[in-house]
């Protein structure tokens, strides 16, 4: 299983923009789109393995929304950044005034959120990664067992309150490479990398046993 979180920090939680406007006055939903679809589509598949919880808190609860996207249930996500925007603006829209979860559209749930304790709740669990440019160079052998979990901003850094709440969690701090990327091109890598480990694990485990002398 693989998952991630992603703050974004600027898109309306009500989703009042137009699609036209994606990087205005969508708070770069255009980027949060792409998160989804490059983490999620593959050539002609979906990644079934993925969740991914996006955290929208540019209003404080009781208006800040969570979406989280199950890969095993998800449906009617398309490749174009502009359908995906749809998709979640649709979910934003729908949970407006909503005081609970609701599956907005198959393997899409929508509903309120406490931005700091859902960082938090996330954050705890042990072998999550907090992709930073300023984290330690990622070495692929170093890569944790078990689920893979890492947490990635928008095209805005973590707030200090945010960081504060992944330095208290003591997650590891990883950096990608040298230079400032984009979130989309962040979970790219990072997808590339979990698959290479998966399959250096399964690899070790179908090797042949070893004959004895
Ligand atoms: C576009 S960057 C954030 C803005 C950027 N810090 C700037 O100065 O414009 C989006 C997010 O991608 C992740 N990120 C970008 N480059 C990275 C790198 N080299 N290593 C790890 N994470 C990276 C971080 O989570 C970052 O907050």
């Amino acid at each position: 299983m693989r998952q991630f979180l992603l703050l974004a920090h600027r898109v309306p939680v009500d989703g009042g923009f137009t699609l036209n406007d994606l990087a205005g006055g969508g708070g770069r939903m255009d980027e949060v789109a792409r998160v989804v679809s490059t983490g999620f589509t593959l050539s002609n598949d979906l990644r079934r393995d993925t969740e991914l919880t996006i955290v929208f808190s540019s209003a404080p609860p009781p208006a800040a929304r969570r979406i989280r996207l199950e890969g095993e249930r998800l449906r009617y996500l398309n490749p174009d950044e502009r359908s995906t925007a749809a998709l979640l603006k649709n979910a934003l829209v729908r949970s407006l005034g909503t005081d609970h979860e609701i599956e907005s559209s198959p393997g899409l749930f929508v509903g309120p959120v406490d931005p700091p304790a859902e960082l938090a709740r996330f954050a705890a669990v042990q072998g999550t990664l907090w992709l930073t440019e300023g984290g330690e160079p990622l070495d692929p052998s170093t890569l944790p067992g078990g689920p893979m979990r890492a947490v990635l901003s928008d095209p805005t850094d973590p707030t200090p309150q945010e960081e504060e709440i992944l330095r208290a969690s003591g997650t590891r701090r990883v950096s990608l490479g040298p230079r400032s990327l984009r979130s989309s091109q962040c979970i790219d890598v990072l997808q590339n990398l979990f698959d290479r480990r998966t399959e250096r694990t399964s690899a070790v485990r179908e090797a042949p046993p070893a004959r004895s002398p």
